[in-house]
């Protein structure tokens, strides 16, 4: 089969697509083809090795597997020995997997969900990670209500536009940080107001009862002063920063200096399973959020799809599409 592989740890010029054998599932495990893939930060992360310590996992010197790509929409070919799930060849599904920028990938059992007819592969695709952690932050760990005010830091990204989506069908009045040329997309989703954030001062980003930091890099005293008392930091990224955690120490920081600060300050890891999936596809169902698609692009187009990740202008997220042509040469 065809896949996307790269193998040394690196950003888009790493990747070449290549001839792979298919993968077969082991217990609790299904091979599913792959009709959509969607692109998400945390793929890249793993693509990138980085942080340095995702590698004590991965493989120190070079990556171990070298497939890429964490989120699928396909149907079920193959069951691995044992199987409880339920679930059975044929069934149409969306979910977490491994390796999905390929033809066909394995997933868990445990991090699929069925995929509703009227909902399409692309669509479907974009949303395991990035709608997941949009709805455990806004919904589980920040707990928004009716009237409250949300500001969203990256609201125009792959979690962004989902977290600002959420935010607004709780009913709150929600301020979405982006840079301007992505301001009417982040409107179209719900947003009440916007703030340049290359233009205008943090200090002058307001006061909220609930601030989620998904763009990852603003440091924790600043984030501090933009919450109100009593009110929550959800801090869902960790970009940049220097050392074996990269931008995540910040969220190690701010779990640790959680108890003496006068708001909540949460971090957390989501996961993608049969659960959590559920009222993101209701949510879908029922209109109250949409699948955020920038681009598709064939699996000989993915480096360019991450380039334009890496270079943050995209609004919501790049999916792959295997048997889309490619474009480029
Ligand atoms: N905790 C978890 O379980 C979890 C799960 C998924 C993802 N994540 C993390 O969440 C982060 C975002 O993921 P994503 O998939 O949404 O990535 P993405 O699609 O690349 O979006 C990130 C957004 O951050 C904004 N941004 C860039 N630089 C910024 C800055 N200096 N200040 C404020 N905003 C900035 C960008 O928008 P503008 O340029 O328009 O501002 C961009 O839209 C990543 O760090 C990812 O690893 C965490």
């Amino acid at each position: 089969m065809r896949a996307v592989v790269r193998h040394e740890y690196g950003t888009a010029d790493v990747l070449v697509v290549d001839e792979v054998p298919v993968p077969r599932p082991g217990r609790g495990e299904v091979l599913v083809r792959v009709d959509a893939a969607g692109l998400d930060r945390g793929a890249w992360h793993l693509m990138a090795g980085d942080p340095p310590a995702v590698r004590l996992a991965l493989g120190l010197r070079r990556p171990r597997d070298p497939g890429v790509g964490s989120e699928l929409a396909g149907v079920v070919v193959a069951i691995g020995p044992g199987d409880r799930s339920g679930l059975r060849i044929g069934d149409v599904v969306l979910g977490a997997g491994l390796a999905t920028f390929a033809e066909y990938a394995i997933a868990k059992t445990t991090a699929l969900c069925r995929r509703p007819s009227d909902l399409d592969a692309v669509a479907a695709a974009a949303l395991p990670v990035s709608a997941v952690t949009a709805h455990q932050a806004v919904v589980d760990i920040a707990r928004v209500t009716d009237g409250q005010r949300v500001l969203v830091i990256g609201a125009a990204g792959g979690v962004g536009a989902y977290a600002v989506q959420f935010a607004a069908s709780c009913g709150a009045v929600v301020t979405a940080v982006s840079r301007r040329d992505k301001h009417a997309a982040v409107r179209d989703l719900g947003a009440s107001a916007v703030v340049d954030r290359e233009r205008v001062d943090p200090r002058d980003w307001g006061v909220h009862d609930v601030v989620i930091d998904i763009g990852g890099r603003r440091p924790l005293a600043q984030l501090g002063r933009l919450v109100a008392r009593a009110g929550a930091l959800v801090l869902v990224g960790g970009e940049g920063g220097r050392g074996p955690l990269g931008g995540t120490s910040r969220q190690v920081g701010a779990a640790l200096r959680s108890p003496f600060l006068p708001f909540r300050a949460r971090m957390f890891v989501s996961t993608v399973t049969t659960r959590a999936l559920a009222p993101v596809v209701e949510a879908v169902a029922d209109g109250r959020v949409r699948p955020v698609v920038d681009r598709v692009v064939g699996l000989g187009d993915v480096a360019s799809g991450v380039s334009a990740l890496e270079a943050g202008s995209l609004v919501g997220k790049v999916v792959v599409v295997p048997d889309a042509p490619t474009e480029t040469a």
